[in-house]
């Protein structure tokens, strides 16, 4: 295996600034803010919600009067979860049922939030995961970048007219301080880890800096019609993250890992503060370490990458067809 220097290593080190890293410390120990509006009958899209963020935030929206449609793969979570948001905050729960490694469960559920007749107030892409070992999907595309990244992609994509026409609509991706491990940058021209060295810290970061550039170009898209889109760090909380690895990683998390992080309700308390709060309604294509808003690592904010990745995922999701 051999690791070609990335031709942007020299521009990204020269951007690199200490200061950025200083405040993503001291951000990452600050609460979130807290918004404390009401969200009667609005209408809430969430993915990932049968457990870990997705599953507080779904709570925590429903709680303030939000109806609910969660994507989730898997049916038994997604009917339990439903009947538990409904029974105890007498709000509307629907789910989706769609894989969002597999790209005709992810066309397919953009089509059926599509034709919905009622206005998206809030999106939240929240599914994710994180794996030590690459593990390639049936279309031929490794899949973490395929959950986090060109699912929701996709969705955007698709979704762009209806949001447009309804003229008031927020996205909220929930990325990762953990883009920051794609350090020197994406490989564009191996998103597939051929070519290069696989490991979960780098593939998720690669993939968690896929979203920031894919917010770059959306942001543009959006911009004057209503539709605003964010990244949000959730926090370091405790989920089931990461339970398809194996029992080392298992036993590492359990053991370690868990006993550092905190609860997920300040995620869930952040990404209603951001689909909520009046003060940022205008606010658009930044990321935000729970509420704080900071700057990303420059792979991210890399605008010649972000429309060369764009170009990319139109292909490999084949909406250039
Ligand atoms: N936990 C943290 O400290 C942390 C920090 C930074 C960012 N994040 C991000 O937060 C998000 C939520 O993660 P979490 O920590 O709450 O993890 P989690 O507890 O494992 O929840 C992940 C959710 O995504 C769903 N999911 C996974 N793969 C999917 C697929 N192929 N199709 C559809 N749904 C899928 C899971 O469904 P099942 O219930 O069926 O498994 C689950 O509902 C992720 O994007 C993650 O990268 C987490």
């Amino acid at each position: 295996m051999f690791m070609k220097k990335n031709k942007k290593f020299f521009k990204y080190f020269r951007e690199y600034q200490w200061s950025n890293i200083l405040a993503m410390i001291k951000n990452n120990r600050s609460d979130p803010k807290i918004c404390s509006d009401d969200f009667k009958n609005k209408f809430v899209v969430i993915s990932g919600a049968t457990s870990g963020i997705g599953y507080y935030t779904a709570k925590k929206f429903a709680a303030k009067g939000a109806n609910l449609i969660c994507i989730n793969r898997n049916i038994q979570k997604s009917k339990d979860l439903c009947r538990e948001i409904e029974s105890e905050f007498g709000v509307k729960c629907d789910y989706l049922i769609a894989d969002l490694s597999i790209l005709k469960d992810i066309y397919q559920v953009a089509e059926q939030l599509i034709n919905y007749n009622t206005p998206i107030d809030v999106i939240i892409h929240n599914a994710g995961i994180y794996l030590t070992k690459k593990e390639v999907t049936n279309d031929g595309l490794e899949k973490v970048f395929v959950v986090h990244h060109l699912s929701t992609f996709i969705i955007n994509y698709l979704l762009m007219d209806k949001l447009i026409s309804q003229q008031q609509a927020r996205i909220i991706m929930v990325g990762s301080e953990g883009h920051r491990f794609a350090a020197w940058g994406i490989h564009i021209d191996d998103l597939n880890w051929e070519k290069h060295r696989y490991s979960g810290l780098k593939s998720y970061g690669t993939a968690k800096t896929a979203q920031l550039l894919s917010m770059i170009v959306f942001d543009e898209k959006f911009r004057n019609t209503g539709v605003t889109i964010n990244t949000v760090h959730p926090g370091a909380v405790k989920s089931e993250t990461g339970q398809e690895n194996g029992p080392v990683y298992r036993w590492f998390k359990k053991n370690f890992l868990d006993k550092t992080l905190k609860s997920p309700d300040i995620s869930a308390e952040a990404l209603y503060y951001l689909g909520v709060a009046k003060e940022i309604e205008a606010v658009s294509g930044k990321f935000f370490n729970l509420t704080t808003e900071e700057e990303p690592a420059p792979p991210a904010l890399d605008k010649e990458v972000a429309y060369e990745l764009w170009n990319k995922s139109m292909e490999l999701a084949g909406l250039d067809k």
